[in-house]
């Protein structure tokens, strides 16, 4: 298939781009690099092999997208375009419906004209707010604490109506958990333009002396160590998932929405633990008050995932913590 990534030289779109190639499909990636580089195509096309298309762009603009649907002959799209941080999101709501709500419908748009009616888009774990049981099942019932997860729970609403109005559409949101890691080859990897929001990016840069610390958001949660718990996944799983998910597609139409994550929860101080076996590094830390809006415990019921798309992660903690160190070694010492 002819596949269009919007986000594609993100974090994850970047690795599942590998992955959708490595299943044999031809790959366009669409991205304005609002938060990624193009440097990261050159490093696609060296992982891959072959060369990989890159079309500068943004979703919001709906003539250039419309036009890429034609010239490539796109089959199906997988929407990981968006903006993603929690806190900025709270301070900057219209810039994130604009960009992650409004992108979307001028998506649909051109896949509505275009005639392209297969969509896989980037949902989170977010859409479940507090949980209200463990593990979270995609019959948890959905609410957002803050612009960011209200945008994605938006979007899944608005692709369920699209889903209902017309029983050709085929449309899958994958609710990622807490997505850690990096492709095995080192030259691609989570890579923030700004200073990272998230655990293990900023881990990974304590760990080369980049920052003195690690703040640790609360030890007094109701954990076994008191820190927060959460489901990390390898980027390369979720990768996967994606393919499993465009199979799963071809045999099913209408709106479907499955968990991606392990299905296990490790705290924050088991991942620094971890980190620090895989990296040989010390990494110091620093206990300060929780962060506003995190929840004490949230992990993956995934076997919505083995059962419907035959996916199951297959990575370890130690080799997130591997990979996202050898990522992260490569790029220090390249700049
Ligand atoms: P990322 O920031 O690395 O990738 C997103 C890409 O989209 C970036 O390359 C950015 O430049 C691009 N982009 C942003 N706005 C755009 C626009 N208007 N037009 C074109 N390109 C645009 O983030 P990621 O971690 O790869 O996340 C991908 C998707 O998965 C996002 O939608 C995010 O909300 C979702 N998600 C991420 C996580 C996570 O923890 N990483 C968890 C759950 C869901
Ligand atoms: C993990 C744990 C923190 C940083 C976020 C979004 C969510 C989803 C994934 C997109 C928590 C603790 C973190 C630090 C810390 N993204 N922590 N010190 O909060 O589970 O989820 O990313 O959809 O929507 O909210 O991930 O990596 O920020 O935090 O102690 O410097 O690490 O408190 O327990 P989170 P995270």
């Amino acid at each position: 298939m002819n596949i269009l990534l919007t986000g594609g030289t993100g974090y994850i779109g970047s690795h599942t781009a590998i992955e959708l190639t490595n299943a044999g499909h031809h790959v366009l990636l669409f991205d304005n690099l609002s938060n990624s580089a193009e440097k990261v195509v050159e490093r696609l096309s060296q992982i891959a092999g072959k060369n990989l298309t890159f079309v500068y762009g943004d979703v919001r603009e709906a003539e250039k997208i419309r036009k890429i649907l034609q010239q490539y002959q796109i089959d199906a799209v997988i929407h990981f375009a968006g903006l993603k941080a929690v806190a900025d999101s709270v301070k900057a709501p219209v810039e994130y419906y604009a960009n992650n709500v409004q992108g979307t419908i001028n998506l649909l748009e051109a896949m509505q004209l275009a005639d392209i009616k297969t969509l896989v888009f980037s949902s989170s774990a977010t859409v479940y707010g507090e949980p209200d049981y463990l593990p979270i099942d995609e019959s948890h019932p959905t609410s957002a604490v803050n612009p960011y997860g209200r945008s994605k729970l938006h979007i899944e609403e608005m692709l369920k109506d699209v889903a209902s109005s017309d029983s050709e559409w085929r449309i899958a949101c994958l609710r990622y958990f807490n997505p850690v890691g990096a492709h095995q080859s080192g030259l691609i990897g989570e890579s923030p333009n700004d200073t990272p929001n998230n655990l293990m990016p900023f881990l990974a840069r304590v760990a080369t002396g980049a920052y003195p610390e690690l703040k640790v958001f609360g030890n007094d949660y109701p954990t076994s160590d008191g820190t927060g718990v959460r489901d990390y996944i390898h980027v390369m799983d979720l990768a996967e998932g994606h393919v499993a998910a465009l199979e799963y597609l071809k045999e099913h139409r209408g709106w479907h929405a499955i968990n991606l994550g392990t299905g296990r929860g490790y705290s924050v101080l088991e991942l620094v633990h971890a980190f620090e076996a895989a990296s040989g590094q010390n990494i110091p830390v620093k206990f300060i008050s929780r962060r506003q809006g995190d929840v004490a415990i949230c992990y993956a019921d995934s076997s919505k995932a083995a059962a419907e798309l035959n996916w199951r992660a297959r990575r370890d903690l130690a080799d997130m913590c591997m990979s996202a160190w050898l990522f992260q070694k490569k790029t220090d010492s390249e700049s």
